[in-house]
């Protein structure tokens, strides 16, 4: 396997060198511990022969041009603080005059991007699934409305596939921006693993995009935290991009990190095929034994059938509760409590289980034996089809998330804070998308909305007031 940066370790490693330099642990021995001993032996910084990242000219610029060639990218970036960091860097290169269109389902990542870089954001609305309450797409006439709107947008995003797998129709969206050259840049964080398999939904930047950003830890055999930010032919700031990385990546990128990178792209191009033909294989016979067990129901195919959605993850497991007297929380709670399963997230009428090709063969038998036994357990009933009514339209924004979070703020109560800006996020739990952000002026429908999810007693993310008594807003 041609690995770099790995080959370059082991060397260091093999020359046996007094380590009169940082870090302190010193190859691994300052530890007592044999798992975190094995980790500092190859934890080492930018000594002659392991290049450095910021002015890269040996073993890191190999190891980005394979990345780059593996994903199809004119560039690629090493990315040392997850997506998080790929986003804030495309946000802070677009600059304060930018506005840039946002997909109202963007992870909450793009809101310190936009803080960083004062961009102002125009959001476009997403395709709900009533059943899930979770958005599943943004349709490409949703964008076309944006633009027709609004003259002067600069960049626009997406996230695809989202957290649940199902990837949008991007080759259409960047068609529409292309006519008005307006560069695609998508949040494929969960997608990484797409371009080693074409059985699998195509990549961001063949069907278009001029940037996508991986969590490659998410879906590869990564190390958590790692990541990377491709940029494609004709991407317009390729250069302010790579200014905005120097500015916002330490001045120690863990060499363990970035190996791991280098190790899962060549793991992946030499074996990636089978290994993700045999995951999908098992995934869709879980998913066809998932729906012969009552009370239980996995799509696929079938969430094409939500507009904007082209395509979708096989390797992501939707878990929907259709009759079965418990919740999405309990049910993830009993298969960790019963079954020693633990699943990536819960929510009210469903569990999402993740799979990778490095999941033990049984483990998706566990998981259909599991939801059998629970189906055989329980009493059926029918559910609550539509878990997140009347959410409120996206309310007008009186300033950038960056003018509000500059702003000193006010604590206010919810059923006084009508006609405010606020200071912070309210996000429910589903759908997880915000009914306001920073800089968004609290409409009456936030208001109605705020109190009914107080009252129902659904979570709220992005709130200091967890009680949902009062809301941050901006002191004018
Ligand atoms: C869609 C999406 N984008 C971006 C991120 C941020 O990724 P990271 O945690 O690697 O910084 C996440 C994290 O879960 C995500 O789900």
């Amino acid at each position: 396997m041609n690995t770099p940066i790995y080959q370059a370790l082991q060397e260091y490693c093999r020359e046996r060198n007094v380590l009169l330099h940082m870090p302190g642990h010193k190859g691994g021995k300052g530890f007592n511990l044999t798992e975190f001993q094995a980790i500092g032996a190859v934890d080492f910084t930018e000594v002659p022969g392991l290049d450095d990242l910021h002015d890269p000219r040996g073993v890191l610029a190999e190891a980005q041009r394979l990345a780059a060639e593996a994903w199809g990218a004119e560039r690629s970036l090493f990315l040392v603080n997850g997506a998080t960091s790929g986003i804030h860097c495309l946000l802070l290169a677009m600059g304060e005059e930018s506005r840039v269109l946002v997909p109202r389902n963007a992870h909450r990542s793009f809101l310190g991007g936009l803080v960083i870089s004062g961009a102002r954001p125009i959001f476009v609305e997403c395709e709900m699934d009533a059943a899930l309450g979770v958005a599943l797409s943004v349709r490409p006439e949703s964008i076309k409305a944006k633009l027709d709107s609004c003259s002067d947008i600069t960049g626009a995003f997406l996230v695809s596939p989202t957290y649940y797998g199902t990837v949008n129709e991007i080759k259409e969206i960047a068609e529409l921006l292309g006519e008005r050259e307006i560069p695609l840049m998508v949040d494929e964080a969960h997608g990484a693993h797409f371009v080693f398999h074409p059985g699998y939904p195509r990549a961001a930047l063949q069907e278009g995009a001029q940037a996508s950003v991986h969590g490659l830890h998410k879906t590869m055999p990564v190390l958590t935290q790692a990541g990377i930010l491709h940029l494609g032919a004709g991407f317009p700031w390729s250069d302010r991009v790579q200014a905005c990385h120097d500015l916002l990546t330490s001045t120690s990128p863990s060499y363990p990190l970035m190996a791991s990178i280098d190790i899962g792209r060549a793991t992946m191009q030499q074996h990636g095929y089978d290994l993700l033909e045999q995951a999908k294989e098992r995934t869709e016979r879980c998913r066809q034994r998932i729906n012969g067990i009552p009370g239980f129901a996995s799509r696929s195919r079938e969430f094409m059938e939500t507009e904007g959605v082209a395509g979708y993850d096989p390797l992501k497991l939707l878990v929907e509760i259709t009759d079965l007297e418990l919740d999405g929380y309990r049910l993830s709670r009993l298969l960790r409590e019963h079954y020693c399963i633990q699943v990536e997230m819960a929510g009210e009428n469903y569990v999402l289980a993740m799979f990778s090709p490095f999941n033990p063969p049984d483990d998706w038998d566990k998981l259909a034996a599991a939801l059998k036994d629970i189906s055989q357990r329980y009493a059926h009933r029918s559910r609550d089809r539509n878990p997140c009514p009347g959410f409120p339209p996206i309310p007008p924004l009186a300033l950038t998330p960056r003018e509000s979070f500059l702003s000193s703020a006010k604590t206010v109560k919810i059923e006084e804070s009508k006609g405010m800006i606020s200071a912070e996020m309210a996000a429910p739990y589903p759908p997880g998308i915000p009914c306001v952000i920073p800089g968004e002026i609290i409409t009456a429908e936030v208001v109605e909305y705020l109190i009914y999810l107080k009252q129902k007693e659904i979570p709220v993310q992005g709130l200091r007031d967890r009680s949902l008594q009062s809301i941050q807003v901006v002191d004018v």
